[in-house]
């Protein structure tokens, strides 16, 4: 009699607690740069393999925010997210995820709430929005745009000017440029390190910028000429993505610039396939006086 009754017991404990698990990720952060922002919601013991037996509901403060019922194969985002998905057959490996544009996203606690038939559970993420610097992008493209190209020209200069004249008149000349510009390159780095977060970052940061100047002028037409800018878009991107992650992934500077930065310039017609460009190697003709 005795063990019936423990069986029993048990047998109702574990139908009343019949809960479903969740992978807890506390907060996930965006930034300037997604275009979409993915809120996580994994769920580790989804055992059912047919969709109508699952119901998901995402709620934000308090109210339903996104309803996916799989009996009715129905997806339900509110006004305030109406880019709000959820993709159904992840659904069935026990991923909820919510993804929305950019746009509709709301720092705050979001809760992920999943019922598989008589089984249900819920889990709170928060998503929080990060401020990829302490300047706006614009500024931003200033303050790497303008020393890194000063950077460039003068060692462009400095080395066609050594390697021009090699008389006596400009050693002593060529050792203060030397030296002025090894300062500059110590303080502009110095910089970088500073106010760059990541390269990848900065790769958006950069588009982002030159684009919104872009659009500005398209629209403002205050005879700057747009073209410029629109080469820049590009080729800006490439060089600046390619110089910081240089320097990032390989902490040696100075040494790695015996090896050459390439610079692509568009050549007359369209800059877009490789062999439209010409190459040109700055720093390594710089680095041929240096080293
Ligand atoms: C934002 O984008 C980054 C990099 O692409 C990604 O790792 C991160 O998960 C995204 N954040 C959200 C909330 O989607
Ligand atoms: C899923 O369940 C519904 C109703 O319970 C049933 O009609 C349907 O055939 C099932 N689908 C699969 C793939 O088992
Ligand atoms: C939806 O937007 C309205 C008006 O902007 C606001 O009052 C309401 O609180 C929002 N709901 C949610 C869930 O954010
Ligand atoms: C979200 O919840 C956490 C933990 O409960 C809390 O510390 C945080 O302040 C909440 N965030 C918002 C924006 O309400």
């Amino acid at each position: 009699m005795w063990p019936l009754v423990v069986v029993l017991l048990l047998a109702s404990v574990r139908c009343g607690s019949a809960q479903l698990i969740f992978n807890v990720i506390k907060s996930v952060e965006y930034t300037l740069c997604n275009q979409t922002v993915v809120i996580p919601c994994f769920v580790n013991n989804v055992e059912t393999k047919n969709i109508t037996e699952l119901y998901v509901r995402w709620k934000f403060k308090g109210e339903n925010i996104f309803i996916f019922d799989g009996s009715k194969r129905m997806s339900k985002p509110s006004s305030n997210f109406s880019s709000a998905k959820i993709t159904p057959p992840e659904l069935l490996r026990g991923i909820a995820s919510l993804k929305m544009d950019k746009s509709d996203a709301v720092v705050g606690n979001y809760t992920c709430e999943v019922t598989e038939l008589s089984r249900e559970g819920e889990t709170i993420i928060e998503l929080k929005y990060r401020v990829v610097s302490w300047f706006s992008p614009n500024e931003n493209i200033l303050i790497v745009i303008f020393p890194v190209l000063a950077i460039l020209l003068f060692w462009g200069q400095f080395g066609i000017v050594t390697l021009k004249y090699k008389s006596n008149y400009t050693k002593e000349k060529a050792i203060f440029l030397l030296v002025a510009g090894l300062l500059l390159t110590v303080l502009v780095i110095v910089g970088a390190f500073l106010f760059i977060p990541e390269p990848d970052i900065l790769e958006c940061e950069v588009k982002w910028a030159l684009g919104s100047i872009t659009m500005n002028k398209a629209s403002g037409g205050d005879g700057i000429p747009v073209g410029l800018f629109q080469i820049l878009k590009d080729d800006a991107v490439k060089v600046l993505h390619s110089i910081c992650q240089h320097f990032w992934k390989t902490q040696q500077w100075p040494q790695d610039w015996k090896r050459s930065v390439f610079i692509p310039m568009p050549k007359k017609g369209t800059a877009k396939e490789c062999l439209n460009y010409c190459t040109i190697a700055l720093i390594s003709h710089a680095s041929k006086v240096m080293f």
